[in-house]
């Protein structure tokens, strides 16, 4: 039998909901819940293999078509882009990238070039450009909402999913940006080479969502 078919998953939350949506297929997933601290663990009887990795690696690796297939975020797919088929939207890991800024704050007013932290740039670039709005765009790790309080920048653009950290920290959404959720992606190489398997599991994935 030639090599299992390799998924990788975006470690966390994503990766408990795919676990969940492939015992719902039926799958035998006892060896990812007990995984401990290995990285690649069988799903027997799929001939299925599931690699864990952080969400940007998820795309490198199906990019380069060491794993077959993946799931992540919506929001990684649109900072990253990258040659791969998105087949799927799996419905879960709902969110989405919104426009923020201090309570109360007019941030559309007064002539000055905006300035916008965030950890997806290149999401918050095309955000801007599309409306013709010149900004500086300052990258940021993470608790991104630090910015506009410590006064780095005017806005951020982060995503947002129950609006409590936005709520807490005295900020609130000027704008939606994109909705997000969990997608499934497929190295363009694995669906001609492997077409009949991947479809079948494809179909599988899609007929459980
Ligand atoms: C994400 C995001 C927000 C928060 C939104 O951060 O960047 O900070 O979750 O969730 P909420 O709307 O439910 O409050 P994450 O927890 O990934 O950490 P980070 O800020 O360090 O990236």
């Amino acid at each position: 039998m030639s090599r299992p078919i390799r998924m990788a998953l975006t470690k966390g939350r994503l990766e408990k909901d795919t676990v969940g949506l492939l015992e719902k297929i039926g799958f035998d997933c006892t060896a990812v819940r007990e995984k401990g601290r290995k990285l690649i663990l069988p799903v027997p009887d799929a001939n299925l293999e599931v690699v864990l990795a952080k969400a940007n690696d998820v795309i490198t690796y199906v990019e380069h078509g060491v794993c077959d297939m993946g799931v992540v975020g919506k929001d990684t797919i649109m900072e990253m882009g990258g040659k791969f088929f998105e087949l799927a939207d799996l419905g879960f890991g709902k969110c989405k990238f919104a426009l923020a800024s201090k309570k109360g704050w007019d941030f559309y007013s007064g002539y000055g070039i905006k300035t916008i932290a965030t950890k997806y740039p290149n999401v918050a670039r095309k955000f801007f450009e599309k409306k013709g709005m010149d900004t500086e765009i300052i990258k940021i790790e993470g608790s991104v909402e630090l910015a506009p309080l410590l006064e780095l920048a005017d806005g951020i653009v982060d995503i947002v999913e129950t609006g409590t950290t936005l709520r807490e920290n005295g900020l609130e959404v000027i704008e939606d940006v994109a909705p997000i959720s969990a997608r499934l992606i497929v190295n363009t190489v694995s669906l001609k080479m492997r077409q009949a398997e991947l479809e079948n599991l494809i179909e599988k994935i899609k007929n459980n969502l």
